[in-house]
């Protein structure tokens, strides 16, 4: 468990919260607050959460504010061949464009590299801009274009990143 001191919110007031592994005692939380990071029809069921988190190989962080109320989430899961997948990310709406994202993912990459791997990836929408931003500036570089890749029917961007060792960067 950590602390964070993030970015001030909207109102120039410090935040504070704290990052933490997440695991299946955090099942309802995390669906509930994935309906409302996720809203148009791209949230995961309850069950598929229950899966993924009861799977040994995730490596999964959330983070909590000081009332100990959940705001943000991601899991990573080592695939079968090695490579660390990054397969959800969230943050509460209003709390949103102070780090915690950057903090969680930076925190998922330690937990890989302790595990071995060296390659992560991630999909991403080709028209969501603001968490593409975050992924290339993590390092992450794209080098793929996936035709209807969502079930919308949406292209995805493949994006991957090497780490070496483990980092303490943050
Ligand atoms: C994408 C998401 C996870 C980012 O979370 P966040 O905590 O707000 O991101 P951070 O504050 O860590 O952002 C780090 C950097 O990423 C970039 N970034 C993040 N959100 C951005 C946005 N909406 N527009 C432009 N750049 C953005 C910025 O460079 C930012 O640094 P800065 O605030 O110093 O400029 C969040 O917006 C979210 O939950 N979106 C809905 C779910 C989603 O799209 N998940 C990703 C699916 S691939």
């Amino acid at each position: 468990m950590k602390i964070v001191r993030a970015s001030t919110n909207n109102s120039g007031l410090p935040f504070k919260g704290t990052l933490c592994p997440l695991t299946l005692m955090d099942l309802n939380e995390l669906w509930l607050l994935d309906l409302r990071v996720f809203t148009e029809g791209e949230a995961y069921e309850r069950d598929t959460f229950r899966q993924l988190l009861a799977n040994p190989k995730i490596v999964a962080r959330q983070i909590r504010n000081t009332e100990g109320k959940m705001i943000a989430f991601a899991i990573g899961l080592i695939e079968e061949d090695g490579v660390g997948h990054i397969t959800t990310i969230g943050v509460a709406p209003e709390h949103r464009r102070r780090s915690l994202a950057r903090i969680m993912l930076l925190s998922i990459e330690q937990g890989f590299a302790i595990r071995g791997v060296t390659t992560v990836r991630l999909e991403v929408r080709t028209d969501n801009m603001g968490a593409r931003q975050l992924y290339e500036q993590l390092g992450y570089t794209i080098t793929q274009r996936m035709r209807r890749y969502y079930s919308t029917g949406d292209d995805g961007y493949l994006m991957v990143k090497a780490i070496n060792g483990v980092s303490w960067g943050f």
